[in-house]
């Protein structure tokens, strides 16, 4: 997977390393959102003290931790909406303040990569096709299904920052680290609270 993202991210970069690689097997959404120029990735990743091999996998694990916040951000608006019955006014207001700091999530995580010298994915439909996160119907949901299925959800970002995490000790960018340690708190304290708010 990180090979096939990284040939979409940045194709400049790999027909320098393979002349004979097939433009046209290049997906077009993302090589236009996700391609920068060299020189840009170059000089930030000279500044970052880093290997370009290693920062391009770490592009493509926030590039997909991003998808997955932007879909969060979504669907924790659809419950925020949708939620009925008891402890309709407790979940109503958890979801708005969990939509808000995964807003600012998102943004991190977004000018993360572009420190990195690429541009982030900015679509819907990029988002849907790189995230792994699954999206919630607009329907009728009562407290305790949101608590099961936000707990659920934090459980997999909480899985994924593991692995940026398991990355980024090899870079020593402590910027990085920060980012994810702020990210598996989040999901670590929110993980508790949907199991606490479901035990009666
Ligand atoms: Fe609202």
């Amino acid at each position: 997977m990180n090979h096939e993202m990284n040939s979409r991210m940045n194709p400049q970069m790999n027909s320098q390393m393979n002349p004979q690689m097939n433009q046209e097997m290049v997906n077009p959404v993302m090589n236009k959102e996700m391609n920068s120029p060299m020189n840009e990735v170059m000089v930030n990743q000279e500044k970052m003290g880093m290997k370009d091999e290693n920062i391009m996998k770490i592009v493509d694990e926030l590039n997909i931790c991003l998808a997955n916040l932007n879909i969060l951000f979504i669907k924790l608006h659809n419950f925020h909406w949708n939620v009925v019955g008891m402890g309709f006014f407790d979940m109503h207001e958890k979801t708005q303040e969990l939509y808000e700091q995964v807003a600012l999530m998102l943004d991190t995580v977004a000018e993360k990569i572009r420190m990195y010298g690429y541009n982030p994915l900015a679509s819907m439909q990029s988002y849907l096709k790189v995230g792994t996160i699954k999206e919630a119907p607009s329907e009728n949901i009562n407290a305790t299904t949101i608590a099961n299925i936000i707990e659920e959800d934090f459980e997999h970002m909480l899985m994924g920052a593991r692995k940026l995490d398991e990355m980024a000790k090899d870079t020593m960018d402590e910027c990085l680290i920060n980012i994810i340690a702020d990210a598996m708190c989040f999901y670590q304290k929110n993980i508790w609270m949907m199991n606490a708010y479901k035990t009666r």
